[in-house]
């Protein structure tokens, strides 16, 4: 599914889906980029993991799939026990509808998908029909668990990472227009494809070096299941484990003055003199992200996409503030003014 020859084919896909969503988009409009990147990714995993086409019930999706996260927010991780979930606060009754809606429309499409021959190379299409062959072992449980991990952290990750990025070229219009100038000279005027992910470099550099500022997983947990020495330090069974990408990618031993934006920290020698975990936004190890490939093909496809035809500026006097849920969010939104390039 995640193979690469599988995801340049769906690139197609990708910037069918970029291009329909933005033809909405007009000169001088302002749209908030945390929104139209969210539904802009559940559109495209809709159509690539799920083979549906959910734009128009992208919005509905997307805020069910906000009002769960919020019950991720850093803050609220200390207080989630059982029982404290079972206390009617409004904050409880509303995840519990959102986690409903999302629920109902995985299942929806899992029992509509049942209905066909599921020959599609799609994700969904993939699992219901292992499903079929095997006598045991994948319960519709496990269907819908797979397909929910799938949606929800294939959307809110890419979206939030292309936020970030957005922001980052408005506020820096000297990267932006090397963007646009790597997007003109790679495309001329044709749309691009997955087989342009390798030509669009210096695109993939910005990708890289917002997700080094703002790590879309800004912390990973892990907890101990026995006591370990890692490095002289003794970790005892119990103990949570921290790791933060947002910290380290702020390290100035291995990217001095951490808090300039500057892409051409990701030139390919640049990137190979730093130590391999200096930088991990797609996490390591046996739980190393499996959508890595698909995440930047995506979002390569969705920047060029769009630098073809827009400038976007920050809507003045937008305060910007961190909102660490289990994704890093911006508190306030990102509302940004869409300027058409002539
Ligand atoms: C910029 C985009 C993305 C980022 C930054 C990202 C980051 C990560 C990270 C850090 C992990 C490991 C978490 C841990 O170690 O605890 C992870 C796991 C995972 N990612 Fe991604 N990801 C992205 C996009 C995607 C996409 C597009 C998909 C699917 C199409 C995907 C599917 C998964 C899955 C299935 C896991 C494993 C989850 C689990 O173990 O339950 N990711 N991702």
């Amino acid at each position: 599914m995640f193979n690469r020859e599988r995801i340049v084919a769906l690139g197609e896909v990708m910037v069918d889906q970029i291009t329909r969503w933005t033809d909405r988009w007009r000169d001088g409009a302002s749209v908030d980029m945390a929104e139209e990147m969210t539904d802009l990714a559940i559109s495209i995993t809709g159509k690539a993991l799920f083979n549906v086409d959910l734009g128009s019930k992208a919005v509905d999706l997307r805020n069910a799939l906000v009002t769960v996260l919020q019950a991720t927010r850093f803050s609220n991780l200390a207080l989630a026990t059982k029982q404290f979930e079972k206390i009617p606060l409004p904050s409880h009754r509303r995840f519990a509808r959102a986690a409903k809606k999302l629920d109902t429309g995985i299942r929806a499409m899992i029992a509509e998908r049942r209905k066909g021959a599921c020959e599609d190379p799609d994700l969904l299409s993939v699992i219901v029909r292992l499903h079929k062959q095997s006598r045991k072992g994948i319960t519709d449980q496990k269907i819908r668990d797979q397909m929910m991990t799938f949606f929800v952290v294939g959307n809110e990750t890419p979206a939030t990472g292309l936020m970030w990025a957005w922001y980052l070229l408005a506020e820096n219009p000297d990267v932006a227009k090397k963007v646009q100038n790597e997007v003109d000279h790679v495309l001329g005027n044709r749309l691009p494809s997955g087989q342009d992910l390798d030509r669009l470099r210096y695109t993939r550099m910005v990708l890289a070096e917002s997700m080094r500022l703002y790590p879309p997983v800004w912390l990973m947990t892990r907890r101990a299941v026995r006591d370990v020495k890692i490095n002289g330090f003794v970790i005892r069974s119990g103990s949570y484990v921290h790791v933060s990408p947002f910290v380290t990618h702020r390290d100035p031993r291995y990217f001095p003055e951490p808090e300039r934006f500057d892409p051409e920290r990701w030139t390919p020698e640049a990137a190979a003199a730093r130590p391999k975990f200096s930088y991990f936004p797609f996490g390591g190890g046996s739980l190393q992200c499996i959508g890595e490939g698909f995440a930047w093909m995506q979002g390569v496809l969705t920047i060029a996409t769009l630098a073809r035809r827009w400038r976007m500026r920050l809507a003045p006097g937008h305060r910007i503030e961190l909102d660490p849920h289990i994704t890093l969010r911006s508190r306030y939104g990102m509302p940004m003014i869409l300027e058409q390039r002539k």
